[in-house]
């Protein structure tokens, strides 16, 4: 029985600040961040947007034609929890009307965990081949104003749905793991931006990826001339193009530039234009890769890569299907990312700043109304979210 993904669609926020603005703010060359670090515009959620709306658009979009009576879990992965303890993904639950007879929880390991909530989900498939999981990664990317991770910032959701029909993409049950305690990215309970030592994380990720691509090898019997493309967790896009171009020297494969990046470039392009949505980022990196792969990639098989800092990492496959292009949303995902406005750099800080404006003594407090989706946070009261439906 093959099991692997029948259905995948992702939302960002519909405002965006261009990396030149930040730039001449930062008092850097734009091309450091066009070129240095392959970034040119990144999401920036207005205050009416959070992971909980983020991830509600992107899971009604990914559920279109999809019978929901047959979901029975659904898995919320994020780094950027609205909540030390209820499940980000129970307000989604609410939000797309989902059925009652559900299991819903959070994962959390960085990056990583969206790849982790796929792992768990396909052997449990096999068990249960009339079910089907959705699993959500939704994160809002936030290193601080005028810190080095700033123009690395982003936001985004990406929901996918895993069944015994995958009628996109299966996924090999085998992969290569690697898990090592280290401290390249982390965020302490007391802060709500990230904490980075940037160097030491590309250095980490790298390692990561050499050791679990050695283990997918040595498991598989596989060698990289197997894969035709190649999709990596990006929190920028340079970082796709350091990590390819290490392992095609740690595999020994001899390929010019123009083969190597023609391998990848197709999976960095809405990366680009969003930023990094970490536990999303494979997920909008393989959206991507089949949303605007001129070649018809039929029975390819496809390498991933996700990384969470701290670190885990791991390698995986799937085999593209036939026909797999009819169940793509490749118009909505495009005017998606071409349909947002641009924020001057005033209006990006006051969005940044907004969430410290919150109470946290339990008195009311509304949100203004920005363009959101169909879901937007319109406040808090009582300590509690609320949320609603726009008409
Ligand atoms: N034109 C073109 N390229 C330029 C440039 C210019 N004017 N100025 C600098 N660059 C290049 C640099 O040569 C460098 O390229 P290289 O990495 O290939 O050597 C790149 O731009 C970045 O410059 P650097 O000085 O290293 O940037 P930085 O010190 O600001 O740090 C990150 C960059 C990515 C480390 C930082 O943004 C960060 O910490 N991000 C968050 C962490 C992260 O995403 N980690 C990834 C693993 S999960």
């Amino acid at each position: 029985m093959q099991v692997g993904i029948e259905s995948i669609s992702f939302y960002t926020s519909q405002y965006y600040i261009d990396l030149k603005t930040l730039a001449r703010q930062n008092g850097e060359d734009p091309n450091k961040y066009y070129i240095g670090i392959g970034q040119e515009r990144m999401s920036v959620p207005p205050p009416d947007e959070d992971v909980v709306t983020l991830a509600a658009n992107a899971t009604s979009q990914a559920l279109e034609g999809i019978d929901v009576n047959t979901l029975d879990t659904l898995l919320f992965a994020t780094e950027s929890g609205i909540d030390q303890s209820k499940a980000a993904g129970i307000y989604v639950h609410e939000l797309v009307q989902l059925p009652r007879n559900m299991r819903v929880f959070e994962l959390k390991q960085a990056c990583y965990s969206g790849a982790g909530g796929l792992a768990l989900a396909l052997p449990y498939l096999l068990h249960h081949p009339d079910s089907r999981v959705l699993i959500v990664a939704s994160d809002i990317a936030r290193y601080g104003l005028g810190s080095i991770g700033e123009p690395t910032q982003g936001a985004g959701a990406v929901a996918f749905v895993l069944s015994t029909n995958p009628k996109i993409m299966t996924i090999d049950m085998e992969s290569g793991l690697y898990t090592n305690d280290v401290m390249d990215f982390w965020r302490p309970n007391y802060t709500d931006e990230a904490l980075v030592d940037g160097k030491y994380s590309i250095k980490m990720y790298s390692a990561a990826l050499r050791e679990s691509w050695q283990q997918y090898v040595n498991i598989t019997g596989r060698s990289f001339t197997d894969l035709h493309r190649f999709v990596y967790h990006l929190p920028f896009t340079k970082m796709g193009d350091k990590a390819h171009q290490f392992l095609v020297r740690y595999a020994g494969a001899d390929l010019s530039e123009a083969e190597w990046k023609k391998q990848i470039d197709d999976a960095a392009i809405y990366q680009r234009y969003i930023g990094n949505t970490y536990a999303g980022s494979v997920f909008l990196a393989l959206a991507s890769l089949l949303d605007n792969s001129a070649e018809d990639l039929t029975h390819k098989r496809v390498g991933l890569f996700s990384y969470g800092s701290g670190s885990v990492g791991e390698f995986f496959t799937g085999i593209i299907q036939p026909d797999y292009q009819k169940h793509l949303k490749v118009d909505l995902h495009k005017s998606i990312v071409t349909n947002r406005q641009e924020l001057d750099y005033d209006t990006y800080k006051e969005f940044y700043s907004f969430k410290s404006n919150l109470p946290s003594d339990g008195s009311k407090a509304m949100t203004p109304r920005y363009e959101t989706g169909r879901y937007r946070f319109a406040g808090l009261d009582e300590h509690k979210r609320l949320y609603e439906v726009v008409q």
